[in-house]
């Protein structure tokens, strides 16, 4: 029996996302290659095809290439610091701790609001050393649950754009207080696409999207909403292209590449503290 999901707002974005590494799981030489989202659509009654925007066909490389940079990053983390705790933040259906291959000694979390974590727990298996909590991260509630004597890797993939300035701000700072050392990694996108969803709230909104709110202009600025934090290193996901394996999207992201607004526009981030 398939499972339901009932999701409005921010919570239906990731049967976006999940949808979009199902589909481009299939494609030749995939760049993700995450066959765990394409047995989860499988098990999901949900109608997927309302997500899709015209044109947007190209976005299944977008998140392949997001989540595999993640993905590289965590493991890096993961290889210098088998005894880590990890705090998956917004993790939705995504299943990165299926496709990373854990140290045994590795403490992971996957935090999201109570809807997803109730589905989630529903489609994917837990495994020792994992733990699913169901709460918003603005909540600072959960985090008296995680261990704190550990290096901690906060990963906030396709997150800190849906809280507003001020959450993600409070959130870091009670990461940082909370643990002595670790990196953060996430994704984030300039100013003006941030202003840009925001104008077109109405049109995103009939297709299950929803406007995001914060920007990241300058990786310093995260440096100067939290001193903690130490700028490590940021990669445009178009500078990426060269993974992409149907032809028209790579040439069209390596085009992107040669141009400083097309370059930015989205980028993923990596912090130490
Ligand atoms: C675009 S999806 C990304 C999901 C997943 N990280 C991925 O890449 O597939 C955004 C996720 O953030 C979650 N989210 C948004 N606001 C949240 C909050 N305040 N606390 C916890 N999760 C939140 C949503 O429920 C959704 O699952």
């Amino acid at each position: 029996m398939k499972e339901k999901a009932d999701f409005t707002g921010v919570e239906q974005t990731t049967l976006i996302t999940l949808y979009l590494r199902a589909w481009e799981s299939r494609s030749k030489d995939s760049i993700l290659g995450d066959h765990f989202a394409a047995e989860a659509v499988k098990r999901i009654d949900y109608d997927f095809g309302k997500l899709m925007v015209r044109g947007g066909a190209g976005n299944r490389f977008t998140l392949a290439l997001r989540s595999r940079q993640l993905d590289e990053w965590a493991a890096d983390f993961l290889r210098r610091h088998p005894d880590a705790v990890v705090l998956h933040l917004g993790c939705g259906l995504d299943s990165r701790a299926l496709r990373l291959d854990l140290p045994p000694r590795v403490r992971w979390f996957d935090i999201d609001l109570p809807d997803v974590i109730d589905l989630r727990r529903k489609i994917y298996p837990e495994p020792d050393g994992y733990r699913t909590i169901g709460a918003s991260v603005t909540d600072p509630g959960w985090l008296d649950e995680i261990p704190a004597d550990r290096p901690v890797l906060i990963i906030a993939e396709g997150l800190v754009m849906h809280l507003t300035e001020n959450d993600n701000k409070r959130l870091f700072q009670q990461l940082t207080e909370r643990f002595g050392t670790g990196e953060l990694i996430f994704d984030g996108f300039a100013p003006w696409v941030i202003r840009m969803t925001q104008r077109m709230s109405k049109s995103l909104a009939r297709r299950g999207y929803t406007p995001y709110w914060t920007a990241i202009r300058d990786p310093r600025d995260v440096e100067r909403w939290n001193p903690r934090f130490t700028y490590i290193e940021d990669v445009p996901f178009v500078s990426l292209y060269a993974r992409i394996p149907a032809r028209v999207y790579r040439t069209a992201y390596r085009l992107m590449n040669t141009i400083s607004v097309t370059r930015n526009f989205y980028r993923m981030f990596r912090f130490g503290f």
